[in-house]
């Protein structure tokens, strides 16, 4: 197994992520709707736009650190949310709340954690954001509001581009389940993948830690369906930014209209994201989607763009074309299944050094010399 210190870059972490984990866990981080074109494009459309660096500006000091929604961070970038990571790794949401504190970024804790969201609170001292699923129950919506309120969560995520799931085929194909089932093709499987199975059966129960009771092993899709509000729509927001009443982001929008629409709700930041091609293939790679956003948003809101996102160069073209932060998710998921706390920090430590690394090459001391003049369309 290759070890992590020899991993260079996030596609050898993904390499050695599939190597450690079950497959079935592995495609259930990999995988994406449908034929996989905008997972593939998501990344893809990156190469689109190059940089024109400047020249004897003086970069013996880089700064990289940036503010969102009054919060100084250390980088350009924050974890995005991510379903039941103890999944990938027994370390799960603690290895990557503790590896984005290091760091100095915000750790996004998903509704759907396997571990709950008091515990990740107290964990670090680094600022968290609570992202939220619509439950059908709206007394279960406002309890999760007041828990992570009272846990210090400082801004809440509203995930707007999940009123179903979507069409994933590898999960079906593999026998996926949360937690996971076993029938021979998982056993076989299973012995293929010896550490993540010693760990997976040693560890204590995979369960949705911010729901009470047991979580049935069901398929997302199946769990979905009987727990989300497919219903809910602009008026729904309304009441939510309502009843939570402090900073809020909607994540999963690639419309200009609708984040105007956004904005005027009261929503202080935009999550530019499709969901990492998880859900509608063949809808637009953030990349893409960013500059007409920018141009109706203006200053009235903080751009984030989520999705696709393997390269420092990656993070600083989304800066010059007007987002303020980005996120990603498969980046560290792939570090914590390769190897738990110390993947998931070699991951950030990665994408932190590369985006010191390309400013210095760019010419720019600190992120607010960044604009569009650093983009060329190719
Ligand atoms: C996700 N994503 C996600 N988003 C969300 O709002 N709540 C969630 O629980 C999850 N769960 C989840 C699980 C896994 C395994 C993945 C890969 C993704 C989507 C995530 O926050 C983000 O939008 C995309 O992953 C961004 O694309 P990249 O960075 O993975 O390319
Ligand atoms: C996913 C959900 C849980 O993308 O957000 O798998």
């Amino acid at each position: 197994m290759a070890r992590l210190k020899d991993c260079l870059n996030i596609e050898d972490l993904r390499q050695a992520a599939s190597r450690r984990a079950h497959k079935m866990v592995f495609d259930y981080i990999d995988g994406g709707a449908d034929d996989e074109r905008t997972l593939v494009n998501n990344s893809r459309a990156f190469d689109r736009y190059d940089l024109a660096f400047k020249v004897l500006t003086g970069v013996d000091h880089i700064d990289p650190s940036i503010t969102l929604l009054g919060e100084r961070l250390d980088v350009p970038f924050l974890c995005s949310p991510a379903a039941g990571n103890r999944l990938f790794h027994t370390e799960g949401e603690r290895a990557v709340a503790k590896a984005a504190a290091d760091v100095g970024t915000i750790y996004a804790l998903s509704t759907l954690s396997s571990v709950s969201l008091e515990e990740i609170a107290e964990l670090t001292d680094g600022p968290k954001w609570f992202q939220l699923y619509v439950w059908k129950d709206r007394a279960l919506v406002k309890e999760m509001l007041d828990r992570a309120r009272a846990a210090g969560y400082t801004a809440l995520v509203l995930t707007v581009d999940f009123p179903i799931t979507g069409n994933r085929e590898r999960d079906p194909r593999n026998g996926f389940t949360i937690p996971p089932t076993y029938g021979v093709r998982q056993a076989i499987d299973a012995v293929r993948a010896p550490f993540w199975t010693r760990d997976f059966l040693l560890g204590p129960p995979i369960r949705y830690a911010n729901l009470s009771g047991d979580t049935p092993a069901v398929s997302l899709n199946q769990f979905v369906a009987e727990q989300l509000h497919a219903g809910f729509d602009w008026k729904d927001a309304e009441w939510l930014l309502g009843e939570w009443n402090g900073n809020a982001v909607i994540k999963g929008v690639v419309r200009p209209d609708d984040a105007r629409r956004a904005v005027e709700l009261g929503f202080d930041a935009i999550s530019i994201s499709n969901h990492g091609g998880r859900q509608l293939d063949h809808s637009p790679a953030p990349i893409d989607a960013l500059p007409a956003i920018a141009d109706e948003i203006g200053s009235d809101a903080e751009l984030i763009l989520d999705g696709g996102v393997r390269r420092g160069t990656d993070i600083l073209k989304a800066l010059a074309l007007g987002a303020r932060a980005v996120s990603f998710a498969r980046p560290y998921l792939y570090g914590l299944a390769a190897g738990g706390y110390a993947g998931a920090s070699r991951a950030l430590q990665i994408m932190a050094d590369a985006v010191r690394r390309d400013m210095a090459l760019m010419g720019i001391r600190s992120v607010s010399e960044i604009d569009a003049s650093f983009v060329r369309t190719r």
